[in-house]
């Protein structure tokens, strides 16, 4: 099957989507970009994509930050996603991938005189991880970048090499993954995660101000709660606090919900999925794939 991606305006096939060895993003790192899941619903046959409008909301918010004239409304670039998987003709779950990014060709850093291109290709994929297992997870000794070095909260394509860091010196030491610390050494998130945490019935995840890029499955997991009656807080955590949580979990779109059963060989709760992790967990999938009436208007039909 021929897979098409979306380049400079056009449907293209995509082995002949190339951009140019100077482009500035690829020299430098200036693009903002998204990762958003398309869900397959076998029963009504049927894709559905999750939170695309907030996805692509924020998305405008990392072009301000960077300097950037988006070419899209979020309705233009919704409706170009959509299109995409319709010509794809995907019957699986996919990972849909949006890249606004610098494409003149002049050398230097500044963002100012310097094109914006819009670039989107859609590839199948299903979990990341073995959902039931759970991740055994360390402590990075890298930090997460600082907001006011490279800021968290705007997803950056360069600001990606502390995530590949992080997530490979974890994979090094054995470990699947880790969770880094801001600079004032409060945790910040996993490598392309959030992180919750369960203490005495309720859920804790870090404040948006805590070094974290502000998660669209983040903001899920609260509403989910609120729906289930499970109390929440965003706080400030501490390392030492998390080795004694009673349950913790990731969040991201790639990640989904994903249970850590261990940190720095510690083992939490008694090594199983929690239970309020499994009740979110199994909320999160349904309401994904377009089953609950109540969170129907996140799924956008394709
Ligand atoms: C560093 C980082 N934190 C958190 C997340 C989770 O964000 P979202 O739930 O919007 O996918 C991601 C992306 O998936 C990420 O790259």
């Amino acid at each position: 099957m021929t897979e098409y991606v979306f380049l400079d305006g056009q449907y293209i096939e995509s082995d002949k989507a190339v951009i140019p060895v100077r482009t500035h993003a690829f020299l430098y790192g200036t693009g903002v970009f998204e990762g958003i899941r398309g869900y397959y619903n076998q029963e009504e046959n049927k894709m559905y994509v999750f939170r695309m409008k907030e996805h692509y909301e924020r998305m405008m918010r990392s072009a301000k930050v960077m300097w950037m004239e988006s070419p899209y409304t979020v309705e233009e670039y919704s409706r170009i996603t959509i299109d995409l998987l319709k010509r794809n003709e995907y019957k699986q779950n996919v990972y849909i991938r949006p890249t606004l990014y610098k494409s003149s060709m002049k050398i230097g850093p500044s963002l100012d005189d310097n094109k914006d291109s819009f670039v989107l290709f859609t590839t199948p994929l299903n979990d990341y991880y073995d959902s039931d297992k759970g991740l055994n997870v360390c402590i990075s000794n890298w930090r997460k970048n600082s907001d006011n070095a490279m800021p968290p909260s705007v997803k950056i394509t360069g600001a990606y090499a502390n995530a590949s860091l992080i997530k490979t010196d974890a994979h090094f030491a054995g470990f699947d993954d880790a969770i880094v610390l801001n600079e004032a050494g409060k945790v910040a998130e996993g490598s392309g995660m959030n992180l919750c945490f369960v203490k005495n019935g309720k859920i804790i995840t870090p404040n948006t101000t805590d070094d974290i890029l502000i998660g669209v499955t983040r903001n899920t997991v609260l509403e989910l709660a609120k729906y289930l009656g499970i109390p929440t807080v965003e706080r400030e955590v501490s390392r030492s606090e998390l080795y004694v949580f009673d349950e913790v979990f990731c969040c991201g779109t790639g990640a989904q919900i994903m249970p850590i059963v261990s940190i720095d060989h510690r083992q939490i709760g008694n090594g199983n999925t929690g239970f309020i992790t499994k009740k979110i967990q199994n909320l999160y999938y349904e309401v994904v794939q377009g089953k609950i009436e109540e969170f129907k208007h996140w799924c956008t039909p394709v």
